[in-house]
């Protein structure tokens, strides 16, 4: 094997900053024969309150450091980030990107019985309305009920998850979505899976949460099946590499904590 061969690439992951390292949890787990590049871009977040232009410029820089790390595909694991690339992008790579919106989406379509499914997410994520328009494209006749949460990002990033102030601030978000007929909830930021048990405690346990992160890995392994990605077969030690734009004091704790039983090899501080 040498190092253009396909099979030793690995495969790349971003996200504005923790939030990703839940989808990047599902995917080592679900491939172990595989080696991972994460990248948070931690100088820049949030992504969810800035323009569609910038978040996709962002996207763009993301995508070209994966590309140079030789990144065989790459998962957009963030939800702002894929709502911008789906509205904006019109570069080919010459690799599969595979965004978060979408396996998301079809997952909430397979589980309601209502046809009422609600959306959490960043404020540009909502205001692009790419869940409307995927699930619009896929099955117009559900309804969607979506409700924007600033404040999970910066709560989730400097690790107050499991506290009251947290309680609080689910609950001012999800009461509307209780008075609706919804029945599916879409984790619609890759950030939420990290509150999933306390959102579901709000929500009650009729309501159903999706995270995108078990329907991303489904997509990739459909992938490697038809051959669009190669997977790799034999990996006596799996890498990860998170390489991070900025470094505060708590991330390395925390991205252990939101990352664990998988481990990661290192972790790097780096520009764009
Ligand atoms: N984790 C990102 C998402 O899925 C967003 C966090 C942010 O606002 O940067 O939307």
């Amino acid at each position: 094997m040498n190092s253009s061969n396909n099979n030793v690439k690995p495969i790349g992951v971003f996200d504005s900053g923790l939030g990703g390292l839940s989808v990047l949890k599902e995917l080592a787990q679900r491939f172990p024969n595989e080696n991972f590049i994460y990248l948070g871009d931690t100088a820049r977040l949030p992504y969810g309150s800035k323009s569609v232009d910038t978040i996709q410029k962002y996207a763009e820089q993301n995508i070209e450091f994966l590309l140079k790390k030789e990144a065989k595909v790459i998962v957009v694991a963030c939800n702002s980030a894929s709502s911008a690339f789906l509205t904006k992008n019109k570069k080919d790579y010459g690799l599969p990107i595979i965004n978060v919106i979408e396996p998301a989406s079809q997952s909430a379509i397979n589980t309601s019985q209502t046809n009422n499914i609600g959306v959490l997410g960043t404020r540009a994520t909502i205001q692009q309305k790419a869940y409307n328009r995927v699930i619009g494209l896929l099955a117009p006749q559900y309804k969607i009920h979506s409700v924007a949460c600033p404040l999970f990002v910066p709560f989730i990033e400097e690790g107050l998850i499991d506290d009251p102030i947290m309680n609080l601030i689910i609950h001012r978000y999800i009461y509307p979505l209780l008075k609706t007929n919804i029945d599916t909830l879409i984790l619609g930021c890759t950030h939420y899976p990290l509150i999933k048990d306390y959102i579901q405690k709000v929500a009650g346990k009729y309501i159903q949460l999706i995270d995108s992160a078990p329907a991303v890995a489904d997509i990739l392994q459909h992938k490697m099946a038809v051959k669009a990605v190669t997977p790799n077969i034999k990996n006596n030690k799996q890498n990860i590499e998170l390489f991070i734009t900025d470094i505060n004091s708590r991330f390395e704790e925390v991205a252990t904590r939101f990352l664990k039983p998988v481990t990661y090899s290192n972790i790097t501080a780096t520009q764009l």
